[in-house]
C-alpha cells in the first residue's frame, strides 16, 4: 500500500512553484475542472489537482479518457505570458517524457502531446485556457499517465494504448512517477523563455516527423506527409498533390504505408 500522496510530495517536492498548493480529492468527475474552478476562485500558478478516482475524465476533441484507480489523473494551473502559450503543449509533453526516462522508459511524442511507449499511447494531456478581453487569465494542463491500466478490459482503447506497468513488467508507484513529474514541469516551464531550445527538443522527441499520417480535423480530414512541426507548435502536411497546409489543431493518425 502507498503512503498517502499528498504526504509524501510534502515531503519529497522541492520545486518553488509547481505544487505550491496541492489538491487531492479521492474521487473527482475531472481534475481540469476542478482546477479551473481554483482558478476562477484565485488559487496561484502552480496549484496542482490529483485525483485518486477520475470518473468524468476528458480527453482532445470531446473524447472520454479512462483513468481507474492506480492511474495518474493529474492537472495543473499554469499561467504563462500570452505570447508564450503556444509553447505549453512541447513542454508538458517533454515533462511526461523526461518523467518516464528517468524511470528508464524510452518514449517518443506524437504531435502534439500524445506520448507512446512502442507506439502505443501511455499518456495524454489537455490543455484549456481561458482568456477575458483578449487577456490570458490562465490555462488547465491536464494529463493522465497510465500507470497500472489493464487496457485490455477496455476494449475501445486496448489496440492503441499500453500503461507503464504494462511495458515494464513492474509495479511502479503512482508517488514516485507524480514528484518526479512535478519537478520535470518546474524544470521546463522556468525556461520558458528559452522557447527555441523547447522547440527543438520537442521536435527530436516527435516521432510523427515524416510519417505518412491522416489528420482528423473536425470538419475535414487531411492525408499527406509529415514534413516538419515549425516554431509555432503547427503542423506542416505535404499533401500527395505537393501542396502543404498548416495544420493547428487536429487529431493524427500514423498509417502503416
Ligand atoms: C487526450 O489524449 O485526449 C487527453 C487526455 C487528458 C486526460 C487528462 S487526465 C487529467 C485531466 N483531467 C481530465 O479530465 N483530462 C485530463
Amino acid at each position: 500500500m502507498e503512503t498517502n500522496i499528498l504526504g509524501y510530495l510534502k515531503h519529497h517536492l522541492k520545486t518553488r512553484l509547481i505544487g505550491c498548493e496541492l489538491h487531492y480529492l479521492e474521487t473527482t468527475g475531472s481534475t481540469n475542472d476542478v482546477a479551473k474552478d481554483l482558478a476562477e476562485k484565485g488559487s496561484p500558478e502552480g496549484t496542482t489537482v490529483i485525483a485518486g478516482l477520475q470518473k468524468a475524465g476528458r480527453g482532445r476533441h470531446g473524447r472520454t479518457w479512462i483513468s481507474s484507480q492506480g492511474n495518474l489523473a493529474i492537472s495543473f494551473i499554469l499561467k504563462p505570458d500570452i505570447d508564450r502559450l503556444y509553447l505549453l503543449p512541447a513542454i508538458s509533453s517533454l515533462s511526461v517524457l523526461h518523467t518516464l526516462r528517468k524511470l528508464g522508459i524510452d518514449a517518443s511524442i506524437k504531435w502534439p502531446n500524445d506520448i507512446l511507449i512502442n507506439g502505443k499511447k501511455v499518456c495524454g494531456i489537455l490543455i484549456e485556457s481561458q482568456f477575458e478581453a483578449g487577456i490570458l487569465k490562465y490555462s488547465i494542463i491536464g494529463i493522465g499517465i497510465n500507470i497500472k491500466l489493464d487496457v485490455l478490459k477496455h476494449p475501445e482503447i486496448a489496440e492503441i494504448s499500453t500503461s507503464i506497468s504494462a511495458h515494464t513488467n513492474k509495479s511502479i508507484s503512482i508517488n514516485e512517477v507524480t514528484l518526479i513529474l512535478l519537478t520535470e514541469l518546474e524544470n521546463l516551464y522556468t525556461r520558458i523563455d528559452d522557447a527555441y531550445r523547447i522547440y527543438t527538443e520537442w521536435l527530436d522527441s516527435m516521432e510523427t516527423i515524416g510519417k505518412r499520417v491522416k489528420v482528423n480535423m473536425g470538419k475535414a480530414m487531411e492525408e499527406g506527409t509529415v514534413e516538419t512541426v515549425n516554431e509555432e507548435g503547427n503542423l506542416i502536411l505535404l499533401r500527395d498533390d505537393g501542396t502543404r497546409i498548416e495544420v493547428i489543431a487536429g487529431d493524427v493518425t500514423l498509417l502503416k504505408y
